[in-house]
């Protein structure tokens, strides 16, 4: 019954947001089945808790916690707008007798590390960088969702437990290597639960990124992270299927990618990447600031130019009959952004949801030196400051390995988003400059060999047993 009544207050608070408001301060509200599934993950406790729900809404996290937790139990929810801190209050009221709401902006309260159970919904909306100081360091953020999981997991006494609902984008990219860090240092990870469809929660919201849930506690790294990877909202997430992983198999690198599935086993003897002397680097060129330099025309002291519209399948051709200039004028030269002739792969930094593959890797040979857009990230031998072309076979060997079935799937467990971080792909695994002229020397690229033939050849020249 009470339940009742608090999801009722939610669908209330859910109908009755003013537009400006609920985009400005991202009052996208938490569905019932989803809360219910973020405290399912607190460890059940006999004694009374001390439970802080941060930018709380309609109250509902912090209520289906108090609801949860033993009698003597207190809550305090933080919540900038005054009518939805009102909501809270009637919530939170229903199930506990020692409720606490603070009508302020969470950066404004202070926080003594005192609470057992922290819960959040925060908003996602990206910032501009921000330094915030800690015991362990200063940690820089980029997005509301990480600052207030700093200060969630900074409010945490020892042994408490903090659940989060927020984007999947913290696991990857060089944007959220610092939060990584620091919150694998201050705290153990013991759970992850990403929603493997964007449509079925938060329907009523809008939300379009892919939702997860994530559990830490304040104590020593638990043994085995529970990780359901494709979670639903519909069924307690006890009843689905979960995986136990050791920290380590999940993160890779010192940036501390994490993975949500364990590496496939026949990746493990591969070096990453960068540790076979590979690097990946983003095209130089922005369009819009070098407008005056695009040409439709090859001038004599000019380069080719490009852009994602030059990938021709598992190739690039120059020039393609587009919307975008071919070339840039010999001005170009001054301004850092042609790259010397040679081989290299080129990988689209964007994919669309419906395409097969996340990764759209084309083979590049260029007998001059060229220009690649900022759309486009390149694979060379050199460094970020210095670019060194590929091997020619190797070019090759490597496009069809960044187009092969087992890639595709390890980036999707390694990013939940259609961009392509040239951050993510270092860490990747690769086979050896060798290895990938002999994958070359199977197939040609000017064949366009379809993705099963890309496939076998893999299968072939790695003794893969067959996919089961
Ligand atoms: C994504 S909504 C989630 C609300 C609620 N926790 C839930 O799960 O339904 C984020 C909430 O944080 C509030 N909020 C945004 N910025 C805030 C801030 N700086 N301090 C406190 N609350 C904030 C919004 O008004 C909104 O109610």
């Amino acid at each position: 019954m009470t339940s009742d009544s608090i999801a009722q207050i939610r669908d209330e608070a859910a109908a009755s947001l003013q537009p400006e408001r609920q985009q400005q301060w991202e009052q996208f509200l938490t569905p019932m089945p989803v809360a219910r599934q973020a405290v399912e993950l607190f460890t059940p406790c006999e004694r009374p808790v001390r439970i802080l729900d941060l930018g709380s809404g309609s109250g509902i996290l912090g209520a289906v916690a108090a609801e949860h937790a033993a009698s003597g139990s207190s809550v305090v929810a933080v919540e900038q707008d005054d009518r939805l801190a009102a909501m809270s209050e009637t919530s939170l009221c229903q199930v506990c007798g020692d409720v606490t709401v603070i009508n302020d902006s969470v950066f404004d309260v202070p926080l003594e590390p005192r609470f057992d159970r922290v819960i959040l919904n925060p908003p996602y909306k990206k910032t501009s960088p921000t330094v915030i100081p800690t015991s362990a360091g200063d940690v820089k953020v980029t997005n509301l969702y990480t600052a207030f999981l700093v200060i969630a997991i900074q409010s945490l006494a020892e042994g408490g437990e903090c659940v989060a609902i927020i984007p999947r984008s913290w696991m990857n990219g060089d944007y959220f290597k610092d939060f990584r860090k620091w919150m694998l240092h201050e705290c153990s990870l013991d759970a992850l639960a990403v929603y493997g469809s964007r449509q079925e929660h938060f329907k009523d919201m809008s939300i379009l990124q892919e939702i997860m849930l994530l559990k830490v506690s304040k104590r020593p790294q638990t043994k085995k992270v529970m990780v359901i990877a494709d979670a639903s909202p519909m069924m307690p997430l006890a009843q689905q299927p979960a995986d136990m992983v050791a920290l380590k198999a999940l993160t890779m690198g010192s940036d501390r990618i994490l993975r949500i599935r364990q590496q496939d086993a026949r990746l493990s003897g591969f070096k990453t990447l960068s540790d076979e002397g590979l690097w990946v680097s983003t095209g130089k060129l922005v369009w819009f600031r070098n407008r005056d330099v695009l040409s439709s025309v090859a001038e004599p002291d000019g380069h080719p130019l490009y852009w994602s519209d030059n990938q021709c399948g598992l190739v690039m051709r120059h020039p393609v009959d587009c919307d975008r200039e071919q070339w840039v004028t010999g001005e170009a030269d001054g301004r850092h952004v042609v790259l010397p002739a040679g081989g290299y792969c080129l990988v689209n930094r964007f994919s669309a949801k419906e395409q097969n593959r996340r990764i759209y890797a084309s083979y590049l040979s260029s007998d001059v030196d060229f220009v690649a857009d900022n759309k486009l990230n390149y694979v060379h031998q050199g460094t970020s400051r210095k670019t060194i072309p590929l091997d020619d076979m190797v070019a090759r060997g490597l496009t069809l390995w960044l187009s092969s079935t087992i890639i595709d799937e390890w980036y999707r467990q390694v990013s939940g988003s259609t961009q392509i971080n040239a951050t993510d792909l270092r860490q990747m695994p690769c086979p050896s400059k060798p290895q990938l002229a002999a994958l070359a020397g199977m197939l040609s690229l000017n064949d366009m060999p379809n993705q099963h033939l890309i496939d076998e050849a893999m299968r072939g020249l790695f003794s893969w047993a067959k996919a089961s």
